[in-house]
Parts: C-alpha cells; structure tokens; sequence
C-alpha cells in the first residue's frame, strides 16, 4: 500500500524530534554526522518558534541539505541559491571541483524525496550578490550559507542574507572552522551597525547568527548543544589540527628553536 502524505509527514516529524539525521540518509550532504544533528536542531527551533517558515539556502549542490525542509510542511517556500561554477576558489588553498554540478541533477535527486516538496523550490542559479531583492518574494526566517567557502564570499553571502532574511531570524553558516575570518567580519559588522543579535556555533561546525527576537537560543535542544559547547570547540580546533602537524614537522621546530636561541623570546622572568 502506498505510505499516504499524512503519514509521510507523522513519520518526518517524529524523526526531527529526535534529531535523527536519516533525513539526510537519500542524497549525499557533504556535512559531518554532528553538522547533521545541528541543522536538525536548527530546523526544529524554527518550526517551534513559526508556525510557517520559508528557508534560503546559498551552495545547494546535490541537494543534500535542502532534503529535511522538503518534507515539512511548516516550510512554505525554499529558496535554493547556486552559482554551480565548475571550480570554486577555497581558504583551504586550493581550487574545489563539484562534478556534473546542475540544477537539473539535484532536482532529479530531490525528485525521490517528495514530488510534491518539489513545488515550493525556487532555484536560482546566480551568486548572490547579483540577486536583487525583488526576487526573494517571501522573507525566509532561516538562511544557510555553505557556497564558495572563502571570507570574502561568505561575507558578501552574509551581506545579501542580512537584506532579505526576516527581522526576527536565524543565519546559518557552514564549514566554521574554514571560513572564521569572514564570520569575524560578520560580527564586526553587526557590532558596528549597534545590530541587537547573539552568536554561536554549534557541533561541529555549524555557526548561528540570531537576529532580534529571534531568540533559538532559548530552545531546549539547542540550549542543551551550547552548555556543552566543548564539543564544537574541540571539533573546530581539531579540523585545522593538520596545520599545527605541518608546523611542527622536524625541521620547522629545528629553524624556531634556532631562532628562539639567539631571540629568547620564550624565556619569562
Ligand atoms: C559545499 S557545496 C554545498 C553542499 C550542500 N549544502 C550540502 O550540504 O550537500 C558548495 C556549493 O556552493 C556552490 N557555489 C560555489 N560558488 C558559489 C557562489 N559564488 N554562489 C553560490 N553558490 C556557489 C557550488 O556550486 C556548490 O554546489
């Protein structure tokens, strides 16, 4: 018999409920199981604190992260925003390549999570920064940004999301621990602008930024991820932990050491 709409939805809320990241199991996200867990949150935060929501993401690629909003019914609209350059430039130092990277490709995926899901996606194939206002029609209460991971994109990312996302809601961004110079920028900007907001990351490397009275924060679940904030502080040190193992290769610590012996620059009295 074939599992009507209804008990599609009965099904999908039990499994937000329980942050159970299976949601994501059909198309490939290219996120940490934890990342998982935290964007779950995140969508259960915002379905606790809107009846309705609309969700913008920026760098959709297969369509992994979009999966979850396509099954809730509280999500009237998605806005999916993708460029899908053949190559994109990365703080990691190099160039990363996303093969056969199509609109049409991630909505033949998304196809086998809810044909009728499918009918509240709007696709934009544009950075963002030269999308104009007028064609997010609906102000959505949750952006993602995870597109070009450089500072400079993520801020310009940043930037657009902050003129289109509704007064009271929620930024989330993606690969913190890669990107933390823009998110620097990010609340250097909004302490300037006297913004009243709150930040955050959540495990592994999931950063929120609450606007106004927007205030997740607050919600158990993700109350919860805060108090044990260890977690994604020991997640985002350890994913730039290959830089320390390259710094302190054998000769590296040779050239400081020498160094250190004519500076003496470590030595307190
Ligand atoms: C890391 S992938 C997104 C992964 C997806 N969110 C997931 O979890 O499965 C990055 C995406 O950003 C897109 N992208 C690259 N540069 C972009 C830009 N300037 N604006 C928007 N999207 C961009 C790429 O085409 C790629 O699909």
């Amino acid at each position: 018999m074939a599992v009507s709409e209804k008990e599609l939805l009965t099904e999908f809320e039990g499994q937000l409920e329980r942050l159970d990241i299976k949601l994501f199991e059909k198309i490939a996200s290219q996120t940490t199981d934890r990342d998982k867990r935290s964007l779950l949150a995140c969508q259960l935060a915002v379905r606790i604190l809107r009846p309705t929501y609309t969700y913008l993401e920026i760098g959709s690629y297969l369509g992994g992260s979009l999966q979850p909003y396509l099954l809730d019914a509280q999500c009237s609209h998605i806005y999916s925003i993708d460029k899908r350059p053949p190559s994109q430039p990365d703080e990691r130092g190099m160039n990363y390549e996303y093969e056969n990277n199509s609109t049409q490709r991630m909505l033949d995926n998304l196809k086998q999570i809810s044909e009728a899901g499918l009918s509240k996606i709007n696709c934009i194939d544009d950075d963002a920064s030269n999308i104009s206002e007028s064609q997010i029609q609906h102000r959505p209460q949750i952006c993602f940004i995870d597109g070009e991971h450089t500072d400079e994109a993520c801020f310009n990312d940043f930037l657009f999301c902050l003129k289109v996302v509704d007064k009271d809601g929620i930024i989330v961004f993606h690969d913190a621990p890669i990107i933390y110079n823009g998110l620097e920028r990010v609340t250097s900007y909004l302490k300037a602008q006297r913004a009243d907001f709150r930040a955050y990351i959540l495990p592994d490397s999931v950063f929120v930024v609450e606007l106004n009275d927007f205030r997740m924060h607050e919600v158990p679940h993700i109350k919860e991820m805060l108090v044990n904030n260890y977690v994604a502080y020991i997640a985002s040190l350890q994913a730039n932990d290959h830089f320390r193992n390259f710094a302190n290769k054998p000769i590296f610590q040779f050239l400081r050491n020498v160094k250190l012996k004519f500076t003496r620059s470590n030595v307190s009295n």
